[in-house]
């Protein structure tokens, strides 16, 4: 884990959502799930972002803007520089035979790094719109349903080794379908490396830190979101 200051290399736009392009400087891009701490501009904490692209130099983040920090994010220019704290948390097991990728809406961030270290396995993404599915054109071999098709619709009888990232209802009905499936989990997070227990979640029973304990967890693992 470094913190470092690196510089903004790119923004797009893809569909509703923005990738934000930083240059890696001396960070370790991490194992696909890992994730790191942006300092969004003009706001006191940071904000846990998974890393969506790590390639030629640069790490890549897929940000959906949807407060005041997501959205100081996206608002920042080629050659602005930011804070960039990780990488972080636990990433997906990838010595695995069948992978097949599944994912909800941002929840999609983490994929494109995860088939890239997989080899371009299946992946099944879900959106609510045909503007936010544009964001499949970054995840290869997908199959893409829009609401009120749901992926759970579109999952095998036989999934394989099922990696998912994306809503809460999603994740959980996934845990019903596949046992063994690797689920990456959310919470809201201040320090991102166990210091301040405001990500606590109950993980079979016991209260554990979700950026220490994961995001990502088996589906056999129990967990229950705490109130802060
Ligand atoms: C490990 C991890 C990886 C993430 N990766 C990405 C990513 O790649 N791309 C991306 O766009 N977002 C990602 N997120 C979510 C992102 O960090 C939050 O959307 C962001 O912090 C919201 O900040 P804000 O100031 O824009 O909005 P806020 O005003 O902080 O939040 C807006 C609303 O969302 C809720 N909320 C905020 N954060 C979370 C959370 N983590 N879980 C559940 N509800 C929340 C708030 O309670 C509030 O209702 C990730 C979160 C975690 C924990
Ligand atoms: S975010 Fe601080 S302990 Fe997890």
């Amino acid at each position: 884990m470094r913190l470092e200051r690196r510089s903004v290399t790119g923004v797009e736009q893809v569909g509703p959502y923005t990738l934000l392009r930083v240059d890696v400087g001396g960070l370790d891009a991490g194992a696909p799930g890992q994730f790191f701490m942006l300092e969004a501009p003009g706001r006191l904490l940071p904000r846990p972002m998974s890393v969506c692209l790590a390639e030629a130099g640069e790490l890549a983040f897929l940000i959906d803007p949807i407060g005041p920090g997501t959205h100081a994010l996206c608002s920042l220019e080629r050659g602005e520089e930011l804070h960039v704290l990780g990488p972080l948390g636990n990433g997906f097991e990838l010595d695995l035979e069948r992978p097949l990728l599944v994912g909800g809406g941002i929840g999609i961030a983490p994929l494109p790094f995860l088939s890239e270290r997989l080899g371009g396995p299946p992946a099944i993404l879900g959106f609510r719109s045909d503007w936010h599915a544009e964001a499949a054109a970054l995840v290869p071999n997908a199959e893409v349903c829009v609401e009120p098709v749901y992926v759970t619709e579109l999952l095998p009888e036989d999934p394989g080794d099922v990696l998912a990232c994306g809503p809460e209802p999603m994740l959980v009905a996934l845990r019903a379908r596949v046992p063994d499936a690797q689920l990456a989990w959310e919470a809201p997070m201040a320090c991102g490396y166990g210091a301040c227990y405001g990500c606590a979640v109950e993980i079979d029973g016991e209260l554990k830190r979700l950026c220490v304990e994961g995001p990502v967890l088996t589906a056999r693992e129990d967990l229950v979101a705490v109130s802060n």
